[in-house]
């Protein structure tokens, strides 16, 4: 094996859902990571990555990975001089995958601060240390508001969605430039909606595909607690009701401007292809890594209707510009809860995946069946949506 410094990735954001199953595919590869993060409110961040370890039952690779906590606001990430002298010799690899990925527009100050401003002293890194590779992790949704085939290519839109795109757009940019004014070599990683392990059903963050399931089992039991404990006089006066074999019948709609689908790829697939792009990358390309079947509404209100046990739930065209009259409070409650994913719900573009499938032949998403969304919705269920730290 060659030395540690040729087998050294440093990874940002190994804390979070896509960094920390990619962490554990480096580690199981035999790479020695170093993960540049922070500590949570009780945690020290190498306290935070040996219980990730543990969930990976990879607790005997401790000794593959360094962690260092840095801040990405300040100048040489905040680290002394020695250390900075240190991780430049290691840093032959970078991956940037932290991201603040709220949608939320009163959060926009700190997605643009998490994104963007924290890039410089990262990329800075990577000049210092004359890196030979850096991947950025971005996101297919940067390619923004646009139409028909989205190119592995640099983003144009000028308008987006929400603040997270508009910053992963922003965040892309000028790793590109600084990336080509500084002579670092670079590759842009574009995944699409990442779900759980397509074998495992594991995941360690349950919104995006997970968020609508939870909404329509919240509205679901909410239903039948009225039902069963409070006579279900309002549950009547919606038209819900509960069959003689448990199953509830729900009639509420999903409003969407248009009929589409949601591009959806599991987290085994993404680390692969990722590892795979960074063994052998090409330099300034683009890579999505994206599904060629993403499911329609229609199948994934199928297959939740088959995983919660109800039915009458409708897909139904919705103009944005009409007054909203939601016929009940459940079906209000469930338009809340949708609101900030409608947009990925009804998506009729694609996603060119020429620079992806020539790096990686033969890696493609696997189908999105109805056992696939089950294992993975059972392991959302049973950890609480996260709430719990279930081992698998
Ligand atoms: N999840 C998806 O479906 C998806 C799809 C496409 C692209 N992506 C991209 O994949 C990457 C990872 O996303 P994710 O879903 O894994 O996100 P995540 O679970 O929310 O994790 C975010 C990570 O970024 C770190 N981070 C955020 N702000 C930071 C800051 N100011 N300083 C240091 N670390 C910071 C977090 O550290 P703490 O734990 O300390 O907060 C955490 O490790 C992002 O670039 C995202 O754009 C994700």
């Amino acid at each position: 094996m060659p030395d540690v410094a040729n087998r050294t990735i440093v990874l940002t954001g190994a804390t979070g859902f896509l960094g920390a199953f990619l962490m554990a595919g480096l580690l199981e590869r035999g790479y020695h990571v170093t993960v540049l993060g922070r500590s949570s409110k009780h945690m020290r961040l190498a306290d935070r990555l040996s219980q990730l370890l543990r969930r990976f039952n990879l607790g005997e690779a401790e000794e593959q990975l360094s962690a260092l906590e840095a801040d990405f606001f300040k100048k040489y990430l905040g680290l002394d001089a020695e250390t900075y002298g240190s991780l430049c010799e290691v840093a032959r690899k970078i991956v940037l995958c932290a991201s603040n990925t709220s949608f939320a527009e009163r959060n926009r100050a700190q997605v643009l601060a998490a994104n963007v401003d924290s890039l410089h002293s990262l990329l800075e890194l990577a000049a210092d240390a004359n890196a030979e590779h850096l991947c950025y992790v971005s996101t297919a949704y940067a390619a923004g508001k646009c139409e028909g085939i989205c190119m592995e290519a640099p983003i144009t839109a000028a308008s987006f969605t929400n603040v997270y795109e508009e910053s992963k757009a922003k965040a892309e940019r000028i790793t590109t430039r600084f990336c080509a004014e500084r002579g670092v070599p670079f590759s842009i990683l574009r995944p699409s909606v990442v779900y759980g392990h397509s074998q495992t059903g594991i995941a360690l963050k349950f919104n995006a595909l997970y968020y609508p399931i939870k909404s329509l089992l919240y509205v679901r039991d909410i239903c039948i607690k009225d039902i069963l404990e409070q006579g279900g006089k309002r549950s009547r006066q919606w038209g819900i009701s509960l069959g003689a074999d448990g199953v509830l019948k729900l009639p509420l709609t999903i409003h969407l401007a248009k009929g589409g689908s949601v591009n959806l790829i599991p987290i085994d697939y993404f680390v692969e292809t990722a590892l795979h792009i960074m063994e052998r990358p090409g330099v300034g390309r683009i890579y999505h890594i994206t599904s060629n079947h993403p499911p329609d509404m229609a199948t994934l209100v199928d297959y939740s209707e088959r995983f919660l046990g109800v039915q009458g739930i409708r897909v139904s065209s919705w103009d944005p510009s009409a007054p909203k009259t939601a016929s009940n409070p459940a079906q209000e409650l469930l338009d809340r809860l949708l609101e900030q994913y409608r947009p990925y719900l009804s998506d009729r573009r694609t996603f060119d995946r020429s620079c992806t499938e020539e790096l990686a032949p033969g890696l493609s998403a696997p189908p999105f069946t109805y056992d696939l969304f089950e294992r993975c919705m059972a392991y959302a269920v049973a950890c609480d949506w996260g709430q719990e730290n279930r081992l698998p």
